[in-house]
């Protein structure tokens, strides 16, 4: 019989990803989904009657009556540090979804917030755990590329004008950001995960055919501290589908890339060292049901280890602020047309 605690958590935002969360929660031993809270009563309280838990519509209502360990937000972008900061001073550990925050003063808001609560902050990005983006991790930790020259990523997906209409909180620059910030940020965070820290970037991006505030394609070319160079090209009009979701290193002693639609396959492996990792490249392909990918369940494993303290959490809100920094980067050089150094000044 085990005696670990079982920790409780509370889900604000029942939209689109929340399934993810309930699904992952609902598989995992040791977590228990005990309420839910949407600003949208039916949303609320459809989710609730499914779960069969008590639900809200007030994030402030469900933090003072439920007696939950921890608070998913998954909510729009613009309101995560804000309601991450309320959950972090009512006690709460959270489960953040991407993006963080969608400015650095939120994003450090929200880390000094759970610091003084001595809480834990997770920040979803739930791509790094996917079986073939681990393997090209483990070569570039085994240093297996020898000095890398290359980065680039791809994303080449298709978001129709009516996923746009969906909500109106939807490519604004107040709550949303556009494909960098929203669509394409697991690329952003892979990129700089995998290379390393970024020296300076420049970007372009344009609003081309969708009706947003925001950039619905752009292209970023970064350096790395390294020395290496890299790209990231996003669109969200692909014609007719998502077309790919990608990520290429090349490097003297071995070239990888990690396609597919949302970086689920390995489409190219060689190296001119053999190590063991070479018989997992097969089995690490895996065929999700939909670009959101199921490394929800496995980053709530890591939640679980840390509460438990048993492991480090995978991206905590530091390394969540880093991919942020980044991106608004992006957002910089794109709107001033310069190259822009990272780290940016605090205020952005
Ligand atoms: N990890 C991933 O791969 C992934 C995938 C999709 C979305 N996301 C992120 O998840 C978040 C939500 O995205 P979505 O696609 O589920 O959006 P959505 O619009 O489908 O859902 C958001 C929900 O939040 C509710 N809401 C809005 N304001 C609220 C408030 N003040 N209090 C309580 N509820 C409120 C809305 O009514 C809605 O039901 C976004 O930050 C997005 O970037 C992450």
């Amino acid at each position: 019989m085990t005696t670990e605690k079982t920790f409780r958590i509370a889900l604000v935002g029942c939209g689109r990803i929340s399934k993810n969360h309930f699904d992952a929660i609902e598989q995992i031993d040791g977590l228990e989904l005990v309420a839910v809270c949407d600003l949208d009563a039916e949303r609320a309280k459809r989710a609730g009657e499914e779960r069969k838990v008590p639900y809200f519509t007030s994030l402030e209502k469900m933090l003072a009556e439920s007696d939950a360990d921890v608070v998913t937000i998954a909510t729009p972008s613009g309101l995560h540090a804000e309601q991450g900061i309320a959950a972090a001073e009512a006690g709460k550990h959270v489960v953040m979804e991407k993006p963080m925050a969608i400015s650095l003063t939120g994003a450090d808001a929200l880390v000094h917030a759970c610091d003084k609560a001595r809480v834990q902050l997770f920040v979803v990005k739930q791509n790094r755990l996917n079986p073939p983006i681990q393997l090209l991790k483990r070569a570039v930790d085994r240093n297996r590329f020898g000095r890398v020259y290359l980065a680039s990523c791809t994303v080449h997906w298709a978001r129709p004008q009516e996923y746009y209409d969906q909500a109106p909180w939807r490519g604004t620059w107040e709550f949303d950001g556009g494909a960098f910030m929203n669509q394409a940020s697991h690329y952003v965070d892979l990129i700089q995960w995998l290379m390393g820290p970024v020296e300076s970037v420049m970007a372009k991006t344009a609003t081309l055919a969708r009706h947003i505030e925001t950039e619905d394609t752009g292209i970023a070319i970064l350096k790395f501290r390294s020395g290496a160079l890299g790209t990231i090209e996003v669109t969200m009009l692909a014609y007719p589908r998502n077309l790919e979701g990608s990520i290429t290193i090349l490097g003297e002693k071995g070239s990888a890339k990690v396609g597919g639609t949302a970086v689920n396959k390995i489409e190219h492996w060689e190296f001119a060292e053999y190590d063991d990792d070479d018989k997992l490249v097969e089995s690490a392909n895996t065929n999700p049901p939909n670009i959101y990918g199921l490394g929800h369940q496995g980053y709530y494993r890591n939640v679980l280890a840390v509460l438990r303290g048993q492991a480090k959490p995978d991206t905590d809100g530091r390394a969540g602020r880093k991919s942020l920094e980044l991106i608004l980067g992006i957002y910089e050089s794109a709107k001033t047309g310069r190259d822009v150094p990272l780290p940016l000044r605090a205020q952005m």
